[in-house]
């Protein structure tokens, strides 16, 4: 069975990612998911002189410990400010300490949602761009706009259209695994 690392770059209680990655992990149809919280993975802010005087912490190890295992990863990022989270920047900063190799060529499914029209693309557009300098093999991505129009509770991605196109996009990373 494929183990598949889901996370959302929140730390929000209520996280929108964290509800559209949780629903695009149910539209796996094979593979087992390992749903992670960023909030489990609660460290000091990276700086040099942390990292000199007490190593690298031990949920950073925990946490790259869940890439090692998982065959492919989706995540689905939250945009503050144009950029990552401070708290996804931060799991980000202490992991790729351990290995430059972070993200240990494995396929990604990269997205974001935001309660805008742009959907996250600021920070999907980031992370595109820079996961593969670490080894992510960023095989599609998906951003959804508009996140209380287009996301229910109970059904998840209610326009068609959009679901159609996160269907396909779930069906290449799986291809990709
Ligand atoms: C400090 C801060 C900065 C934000 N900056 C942006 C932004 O640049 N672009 C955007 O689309 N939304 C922005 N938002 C709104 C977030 O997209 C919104 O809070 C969303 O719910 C975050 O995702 P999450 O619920 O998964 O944490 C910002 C929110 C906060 C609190």
């Amino acid at each position: 069975m494929k183990e598949i690392l889901v996370f959302a770059g929140s730390t929000s209680r209520n996280s929108i990612n964290k509800k559209l990655v949780s629903f695009t992990a149910s539209l796996v149809e094979y593979g087992s998911i390992t749903l992670l919280d960023l909030n489990d993975f609660d460290m000091p802010l990276y700086s040099i002189d942390r990292e000199k005087q007490n190593g690298i912490p031990e949920p950073a190890h925990q946490f790259k410990a869940e890439i090692k295992k998982a065959q492919g990863i989706i995540m689905s990022l939250a945009e503050h400010n144009g950029s990552y989270t401070a708290a996804f920047k931060n799991v980000y900063d202490w992991v790729s300490r351990i290995q430059g190799n972070m993200w240990e060529d494995k396929p990604i499914l990269l997205m974001s949602t935001a309660p805008g029209g742009r959907g996250g693309k600021s920070v999907l557009q980031a992370a595109k761009s820079r996961l593969p300098f670490q080894g992510g093999k960023v095989v599609a991505t998906f951003s959804l706009p508009n996140f209380k129009e287009n996301f229910s509770q109970e059904q998840g991605i209610i326009n068609d259209e959009i679901l159609a196109e996160l269907k396909e996009k779930v069906s290449l990373f799986q291809d990709s695994l």
